[in-house]
C-alpha cells in the first residue's frame, strides 16, 4: 500500500523537494518524518527538513543540532533550519549595501541595523526563502521533504518571488537609468566612474534567485506540494484554503492528507463519528489542479515522537483515491 504512495513521484526528477504544508498541530512534521522513512525505504536518498521555528523535527528525532545535516537512518537524514541564522546573514548584507551607499556614514552600528531591518515587511519571509532556495540547491539527495512554517506565513514566502518580479523589475530598470546617467555625467565631467553598482547587482542577485526558485517552485518535476488536515473543520477548510493558494500559484500539489483518523469504534464513542465523516469526505472530495494521491494515517495509540514510532505508522497507511 505505501508503495502506492510513492507512484506520485513517477514523473519526478532528482533532487525533488516536497512542501510539507497544512494547519499547527495537524501532523506535518510527523508526515514529513513518515514521507521520508517510506522515501529512504524504497532505497532514495532522503533530507527531511523543516524550516518551523517551533522545532519538533529536532525534538521527534533527537537531533544534536541545528541548521546541519544528521544521518538518522539509513538513506535518511534530517535538518532542523534555524532561521535566526539566516536573518543575521541578510541583515548584515543590508547593511554593508547602506554603508557602501552611504561611504559619509563612518560607523553603522550592525546590531542595531540588523534589528530595525529585521521588522520590516517581507525582510523574515526573505530569509525563510533564502533557506528554501538551499534547499533546492542541495545536489546530495534524491529528496527533499520540507516542514514549513504556520500556514500564514508559509503563504507570505511562497508569494514572495512572483509579488517581487513586478516590482524589481521596475526597480532595475529604474536603478540602471540612475547608473547610466551617472556615469554619462562623470564622463562629461572628465570623471572616470565604474558602472558596477552595488544597489544594481543587490537587485539583479534578487531577481535570479526570486525567478529561479518561482520555476523550480511550479516545476511538477522538482516540486510536490503535500498537504495534511485532520479531519475537524477548521484544518480542513484550512488545508481546502491552502489547496487553492497552491492552485492559484502555480504549485502542484499531489498528496492530501487525513491524519489521525480515528477507527469508526472509538469516533462514535467519543460522538466524532458525524463530524470526522464530513470532514474526511469534504478532504477527500477536494479537487487537485492535476492527479493527486490521497492518504489516511490512522491515530496512533501511542504518540509517535520518535523515528521507529513514525515508521510504525507505515504499516497502518491507507490510500482513499488513487489519482495516479
Ligand atoms: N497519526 C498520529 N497518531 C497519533 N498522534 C499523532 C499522529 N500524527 C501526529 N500526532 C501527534 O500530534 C501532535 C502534532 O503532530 P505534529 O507535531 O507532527 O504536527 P505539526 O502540524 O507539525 O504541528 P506544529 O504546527 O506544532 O509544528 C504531535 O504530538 C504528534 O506526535
Ligand atoms: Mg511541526
Amino acid at each position: 500500500m505505501a508503495e502506492d504512495l510513492l507512484k506520485v513521484f513517477r514523473e519526478a526528477e532528482t533532487p525533488h523537494v516536497v512542501l510539507t504544508m497544512g494547519k499547527g498541530g495537524v501532523g506535518k512534521t510527523t508526515f514529513s518524518i513518515l514521507l521520508g522513512a517510506l522515501l529512504a525505504g524504497s532505497g532514495r536518498k532522503v533530507l527531511v527538513a523543516s524550516l518551523d521555528q517551533a522545532m519538533h523535527l529536532e525534538e521527534y528525532l533527537g537531533l544534536s543540532g541545528r541548521n546541519r545535516v544528521e544521518r538518522v537512518d539509513s538513506n535518511l537524514y534530517a535538518m532542523q533550519v534555524d532561521i535566526g541564522r539566516e536573518v543575521r546573514r541578510l541583515g548584515q548584507s543590508y547593511s554593508t549595501l547602506l554603508s557602501q551607499l552611504m561611504p559619509g556614514l563612518k560607523v553603522i552600528n550592525v546590531e542595531s541595523v540588523v534589528e530595525m531591518i529585521k521588522h520590516a515587511p517581507g525582510f523574515e519571509e526573505e530569509a525563510y526563502l533564502r533557506e528554501l532556495a538551499r534547499l533546492y540547491a542541495l545536489k546530495d539527495f534524491d529528496y527533499i521533504v520540507v516542514d514549513t512554517p504556520p500556514t500564514g506565513l508559509t503563504f507570505r514566502i511562497l508569494s514572495l518571488p512572483s509579488l517581487y518580479s513586478f516590482w524589481l523589475d521596475r526597480l532595475l530598470e529604474l536603478r540602471e537609468r540612475i547608473v547610466s546617467l551617472r556615469y554619462v555625467i562623470a564622463r562629461t565631467a572628465g570623471i572616470e566612474r565604474e558602472m558596477d553598482d552595488p544597489v544594481l547587482r543587490k537587485l539583479e542577485e534578487q531577481k535570479t534567485l526570486f525567478d529561479e526558485l518561482l520555476e523550480r517552485m511550479k516545476s511538477q518535476a522538482k516540486t510536490t506540494g503535500a498537504i495534511v488536515a485532520t479531519p475537524e473543520p477548521l484544518p480542513v477548510y484550512e488545508a481546502l484554503k491552502t489547496l487553492e493558494f497552491l492552485g492559484r500559484m502555480g504549485l502542484p500539489a499531489k498528496i492530501i492528507v487525513a491524519n489521525r483518523v480515528l477507527p469508526e469504534s472509538l469516533a462514535s464513542m467519543m460522538g466524532v463519528s458525524e463530524v470526522q465523516e464530513e470532514n474526511l469526505k469534504k478532504l477527500l472530495s477536494a479537487k487537485c489542479p492535476g492527479r493527486c494521491v490521497k492518504l489516511l494515517i490512522p491515530q496512533s495509540p501511542k504518540t509517535p515522537h520518535s523515528l521507529e514510532a513514525v515508521k510504525d505508522l507505515i504499516g497502518s497507511l491507507k490510500i482513499v483515491v488513487e489519482g495516479v
